[in-house]
């Protein structure tokens, strides 16, 4: 695969004399920008080289992807429908993945349309309501359930486990449950290892230096999107072009480092702290959403690495052309300066819609006719950005061919590795997310678990409520 189908960033609209305004110096970007990111660089080298950033190696993983492929090949014969049990980075990679590669229209209930391949559902909210209509819809003996949880003993994921364990017991019979099940963990630690080898259930690792959020190319992300057929050895050359791409220190060659370094330097220098990361194609919502989950729990911080208060990190927002230009852009063009826009384009669609030419004695018609939707969609991208533009308003863009399996390979690969480029420049661990854990210990002691107090948590209080 060339270079040249791999992702690139326009960011001309951040520029001094492009934008309106006052814009990033570009003498800074070839001087103080790219040393600064070249020290960015040094540190994330030497976090990859003792083998903490493992997302770095997962395209390099011949053996583990071949293990998934296995796995997932024997499952798509035994199921119509496959349904992910996780959460955060256990369940948003896969529907990152879902989105962008299957049809749209992948899990309605005509099989045949799908050639036979499973239904893809994501079970990650303990929500009853959508738990109830979920399992009302399966067939059971059809049905395979992916649970995935690195720690193998998250809340929401293990409840839910049980809940699908007692429906599999009660509508195939005492013993059957574990026949259903797939799962994906700890290589040796977990609640899910242990009932892995206890139940003799088929079981792929996350290798333990992937963190949740980075495991979208591990068996988390990768096993359902095989069992759908999705090309992951696709994904995983994407992902490893990138990786290559994005190995020099070099910012003016190196995509990684100039979203990050761009992002960083807007968010502290040019108080633009809110990061609005919005795709001009459906097909990119899940991963916008994906992102957001990466940037938020890896750049957002209370202390930096030498232990030092910082509270920091930029607020990721989703927002979606064109639906959201009638819904944000009023704020982004006129409301405060502390937003900067990451457009996500393609250069193509999978399938375009002609507009047809109707009503030509209608001028509020006839305009359109000849064009086509896609022709109409990126146009509302290139209006949407140079709107901001002529408003003095940073923008950027990270233009794809196609989304496909590679362009979307490569697309993860680069969000991951800006975002651990950013954690140095921020001077924080990108790599932990020790803030989450006093709400899970909360909640554990709320629901009784053992080795967890019950916590005092005060009602609320009536002189307070209206
Ligand atoms: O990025 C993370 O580490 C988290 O979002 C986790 O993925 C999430 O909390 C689920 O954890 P686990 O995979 O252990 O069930």
């Amino acid at each position: 695969m060339d270079a040249s189908r791999l992702p690139a960033i326009d960011f001309g609209n951040l520029v001094a004399g492009v934008l309106e305004g006052s814009g990033m110096e570009p003498r800074r970007l070839r001087g103080e920008l790219a040393a600064r990111f070249r020290d960015a660089h040094a540190e994330v080298e030497a976090r990859r080289k003792t083998g903490e950033a493992g997302f770095f190696d997962l395209p390099r993983d011949r053996p583990l992807a071949a293990r998934t492929r296995r796995l997932a090949d024997t499952s798509a014969r035994r199921c119509d429908a496959l349904v992910v049990i996780g959460i955060g980075g256990s369940a948003l990679g896969a529907a990152a993945l879902r989105d962008a590669l299957l049809p749209p229209s992948w899990n309605e209930p005509d099989a045949a349309a799908r050639g036979h391949a499973p239904s893809l559902h994501i079970l990650d909210n303990p929500d009853p309501d959508t738990v109830s209509a979920l399992l009302a819809r399966l067939n059971p003996s059809r049905t395979l359930f992916n649970v995935v949880s690195k720690s193998g003993t998250t809340t929401e994921t293990m409840s839910l486990f049980l809940v699908v364990w007692r429906w599999l017991e009660d509508t195939l019979g005492a013993g059957k449950a574990k026949t259903r099940f797939l799962f994906t963990t700890s290589p040796e630690r977990g609640t899910l290892r242990q009932l892995a080898t206890r139940w003799d259930i088929p079981a792929l690792p996350i290798p333990d230096a992937v963190g949740g959020r980075f495991s979208v190319l591990s068996p988390a992300g990768l096993l359902p999107a095989a069992a759908a057929g999705i090309d992951i050895e696709a994904v995983l050359a994407g992902a490893g072009a990138m990786a290559r791409r994005c190995s020099t220190p070099d910012l003016a060659r190196n995509p990684a480092g100039t979203l990050a370094t761009l992002l960083h330097a807007a968010d502290t220098e040019m108080g633009a702290s809110v990061q609005v990361f919005m795709p001009y194609s459906d097909r990119l919502r899940g991963f916008a959403y994906w992102v957001r989950q990466l940037w938020a729990e890896s750049l957002g911080k209370a202390l930096d690495r030498a232990g030092r208060r910082v509270e920091t990190g930029p607020t990721p927002l989703p927002a979606f052309g064109a639906a959201d230009q009638h819904s944000i852009l009023q704020l982004l063009m006129e409301g405060p300066r502390d937003k900067v826009v990451v457009f996500l384009g393609r250069e193509a669609p999978g399938e375009d819609v002609a507009i047809p030419a109707l009503f030509p004695d209608s001028p509020g018609l006839a305009y359109l006719g000849g064009h086509t939707l896609f022709g109409l969609l990126d146009r509302e991208r290139r209006a949407t950005a140079e709107a901001l533009r002529r408003a003095g308003r940073m923008n950027m863009t990270v233009m794809v061919g196609r989304v496909d399996a590679h362009s979307a390979g490569a697309l993860f690969m680069l969000f991951q590795i800006a975002v651990v480029y950013a954690g140095a420049l921020y001077g924080v661990d990108p790599l932990d997310q020790p803030g989450v854990e006093l709400g899970k210990t909360l909640t554990r002691g709320l629901m009784g678990g053992s080795g967890h107090e019950v916590p005092s948590i005060p009602p609320p209080d009536p002189r307070w409520r209206v």
